[in-house]
């Protein structure tokens, strides 16, 4: 078993994942033994602070280990990704990698023999979506009866989002007046749409109306934020996006709580003010990732606490 996708997985194994999730979180003790003996590659093509951070540290809770290595620092680059990760594999007992392209993590998951964790490509980023819903669940006491609103870009991040509050019953409404080309999913969204709980609207105030989360990202991916020739895109999406920014006067229209995957650009998607408010819970967002991981973790590796 993989997680590639939150789409290759039931409402069961997403449900039981997050369950499992909270009971690490609350009794850290039960899991001290659960890895020893096995090690976790982690391959990485991109920069990254908690997906790294999370898996690394989860691991060595857990009693194992972790080998990170830089794709730039590996034969990876030289050779077939598939013949490289079939040998990786023979190495350490699960895989996690994060790709640019969605394809090339496919490649890499059909050469491996062990389980793969995809820690975010070009269109998924399911240990983010998982960590999201243990979020949700954690402040509302359960995933009944939840709604998030997620405004911006239809990327990634979004992508996995719906896929996982869909399956998990949770009613999510994208405010996306735009989708990255590279995240461009239509099976997705029309499976989101079949549930009866994903709603696509532009009326980012009526949407937040009646939600209990509102949840954003950056509007330019971090690979591009710096670089020259992007900068033409970079100013067209401010503009164009200004009025999906979450802010104090969107906040005045609801209650719910802001969540962001971060690194956030603040006065870009969510103002510097908002994210210092209370109603901000991204820090504990961050936080949850290690503890969802961990999760997923024991579930692909038939293992338990
Ligand atoms: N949200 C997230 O995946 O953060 P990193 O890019 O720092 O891993």
């Amino acid at each position: 078993m993989d997680l590639i996708t939150l789409k290759d997985w039931s409402p069961y194994e997403i449900l039981a994942t997050v369950e499992e999730a909270l009971v690490i979180k609350d009794h850290p003790e039960r899991f001290r033994q659960a890895m020893v003996d096995q090690s976790l590659g982690m391959l990485f093509q991109k920069t990254s602070t908690r997906t790294r951070t999370s898996f690394e540290v989860g691991m060595t809770q857990m009693g194992g280990h972790a080998v990170y290595m830089d794709w730039q620092a590996t034969n990876f680059a030289l050779a077939d990704v598939k013949d490289e990760a079939q040998v990786l594999s023979r190495y350490v007992d699960v895989i996690v990698a994060r790709m640019k392209h969605h394809g090339d993590l496919l490649d890499l998951t059909s050469g491996s023999e062990v389980p793969v964790i995809n820690g975010c490509c070009d269109r998924y980023h399911p240990c983010q979506a998982l960590g999201d819903l243990m979020t949700m669940a954690e402040v509302r006491g359960s995933l009944e009866d939840v709604h998030i609103v997620y405004t911006g870009v239809l990327n990634n991040v979004a992508n996995s989002l719906i896929v996982g509050c869909t399956k998990a019953g949770v009613r999510v409404t994208a405010v996306t007046p735009e989708t990255n080309p590279s995240s461009q999913d239509d099976a997705l969204l029309e499976a989101a749409r079949e549930t009866g709980l994903f709603a696509e609207t532009l009326d980012l105030k009526s949407a937040v109306s009646d939600a209990d989360f509102v949840y954003t990202d950056t509007w330019i991916d971090m690979e591009f934020f710096l670089e020259p020739s992007y900068q033409e895109e970079k100013e067209r999406r401010i503009k164009a996006f200004e009025p999906y920014q979450i802010n104090e006067a969107l906040l005045e229209s609801t209650d719910a709580y802001v969540m962001h995957c971060l690194p956030a650009h603040k006065g870009y998607e969510v103002s510097a003010g908002v994210m210092d408010t209370p109603q901000c819970i991204a820090v504990d967002q961050a936080e949850n990732r290690m503890h969802a991981q961990k999760a997923v973790l024991l579930r692909l590796m038939d293992r338990e606490g």
